[in-house]
């Protein structure tokens, strides 16, 4: 077991998880700094480390994970400055942005020393550090980054800086609006009078069908199979708020089956 040493600024959602993974591989936590002392004070329990204000929480530590919201990483950055030791890394969690979200800091700490990790899963409540292990990241910096990341458990890959934000349009529609999607599926349950839990079976074999096969293989129902009959019926079935974004998902079917099909096509004009 390792006995490196890790702060965190930032024990909300993705924070708790990184730092309660990598307690839980032996790394001592050194110090948690947060703006709501309790919050900070009941992670800082879990893994028998102190409070620390954001000045001194990086004393001592090999490695700081800043796990701030993207848009105050840069500021929190510079406030652990002060206290941080020659030759620590300083690590962010952002997908949206790469190292360039330290902004200022690079101008005073070195960039080798500078990185980022996105664990690119959901992580919430007490079981995010476990949804971490053979989850990906991608990772920017020095090859530590990545060293960090396999410790946990995650696959790490790299992004190029130019398609940074490419790749987090893809992560936020893999989460987020598959989100969305079942938030429609809910609504359309309710109005048809059947449980929304009917549909989670299919929901995850779906799933688990586009990882096996890949999209355009698991892709099947009435666009697939080119019943235009069908889906005019679930367009006049639909309640005007609805049919926008069934619409939408449609056409991305019918472009995902290559489906050249001009009374399909003609009738997903809408
Ligand atoms: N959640 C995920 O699924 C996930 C996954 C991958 C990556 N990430 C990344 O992880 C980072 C944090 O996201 P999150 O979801 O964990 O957010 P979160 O749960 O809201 O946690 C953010 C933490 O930052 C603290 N904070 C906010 N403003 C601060 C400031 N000015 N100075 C010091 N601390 C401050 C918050 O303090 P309080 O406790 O006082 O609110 C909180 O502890 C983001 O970069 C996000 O992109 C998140």
């Amino acid at each position: 077991m390792s006995q490196r040493t890790l702060a965190l600024v930032g024990p909300g959602r993705a924070g708790t998880a990184i730092t309660l993974a990598l307690a839980a591989r032996g790394w001592r936590v050194v110090g948690v700094a947060g703006r709501d002392e309790a919050r900070a004070a009941a992670l800082a329990a879990r893994v028998d480390a102190p409070v620390r204000s954001i000045g001194e929480v990086a004393r001592d530590a090999e490695v700081v994970v800043v796990a701030t919201p993207d848009s105050v990483i840069e500021a929190a950055t510079l406030a652990v400055i002060p206290a941080l030791g020659e030759g620590a890394l300083v690590v962010h969690l952002s997908g949206a942005r790469g190292i360039e979200a330290f902004g200022a800091v690079r101008e005073v700490v070195d960039e080798a020393r500078l990185g980022a990790l996105h664990p690119l899963q959901t992580l919430s409540g007490d079981d995010g550090a476990a949804r971490l292990p053979g989850a990906y990241a991608a990772v920017e910096g020095p090859p530590f980054v990545a060293e960090l990341a396999r410790e946990i458990g995650l696959v790490p890959f790299r992004v190029e800086p130019e398609r940074r934000a490419l790749y987090h349009a893809a992560a936020a529609i893999a989460s987020n609006h598959l989100v969305a999607l079942a938030g429609q599926v809910e609504r359309l349950a309710a109005a048809a009078e059947v449980p929304f839990a009917a549909f989670g079976p299919l929901m995850r074999t779906t799933l688990d069908a586009v990882a096996g096969l890949g999209p355009a293989a698991a892709l099947t129902g009435p666009v697939a199979r080119g019943d235009v009959a069908t889906v005019a019926a679930h367009l006049a079935a639909l309640a005007p708020a609805e049919r926008d974004a069934y619409l939408t998902l449609a056409r991305e079917a019918q472009r995902l089956a290559g489906r050249d099909d001009p009374a399909l096509t003609e009738v997903l004009r809408g």
